[in-house]
């Protein structure tokens, strides 16, 4: 039997840090589901449709890989999917309350369904989406925070 987990997030835009948990994942299960959440509350910079465009560009050639839109709850998307596990990063311990928060959530909601962390590479700990969006549209550099694929929708690269 094949293991699925989902990997949610609002992924405004998919970063470095994002791609690096995709792949830790990938060494623990078969297939990922990228789950793209709408989030209106983030008032995100990208629309849905766009957020897994840049999600699906990046993992193109990754057969085990898959981005799909979700706009209800993630236990019932991993439901749907077959996942037996929720992926998420961890950054440092700030990130963890939070986390610890949403784990114990989803497991009250799902309690077969694990959610299991992974530690993103050191030098992408201080990578976060919010900070790419800041810095991109005030004209800095951000080509070596997001996968290639990203950087042409991002205002003011290139
Ligand atoms: O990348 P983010 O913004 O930290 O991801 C947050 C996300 C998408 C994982 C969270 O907002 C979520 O799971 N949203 C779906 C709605 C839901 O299930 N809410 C209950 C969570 S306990």
């Amino acid at each position: 039997m094949k293991r699925i987990a989902v990997y949610p997030g609002t992924f405004d835009p998919i970063s470095q840090g994002h791609v690096d948990v995709v792949l830790r994942g990938l060494r623990l299960v078969d297939r990922i589901v990228i789950g793209v959440a709408e989030n209106t509350a983030k008032a995100p910079m990208f629309d849905l449709a766009t957020r897994l465009e840049m999600v699906r560009r990046v993992f193109a050639d990754q057969p085990r890989v898959e981005a799909v839109a979700f706009t209800g709850l993630l236990v019932e998307l991993a439901q749907d999917c077959g996942a037996c596990a929720i992926l998420r990063g961890l950054r440092a311990a700030s990130d963890f309350e939070y986390e610890f928060q949403m784990a114990t959530m989803n497991r009250r909601l799902s309690p077969e369904l694990e959610t299991v962390f992974v530690m993103a590479r050191e030098d992408y700990t201080f990578v976060s989406s919010r900070f790419i969006r800041e810095i991109a549209r005030m004209g800095g550099d951000v080509s070596s925070l997001v996968p290639p694929a990203v950087l042409p929708f991002l205002p003011n690269q290139g």
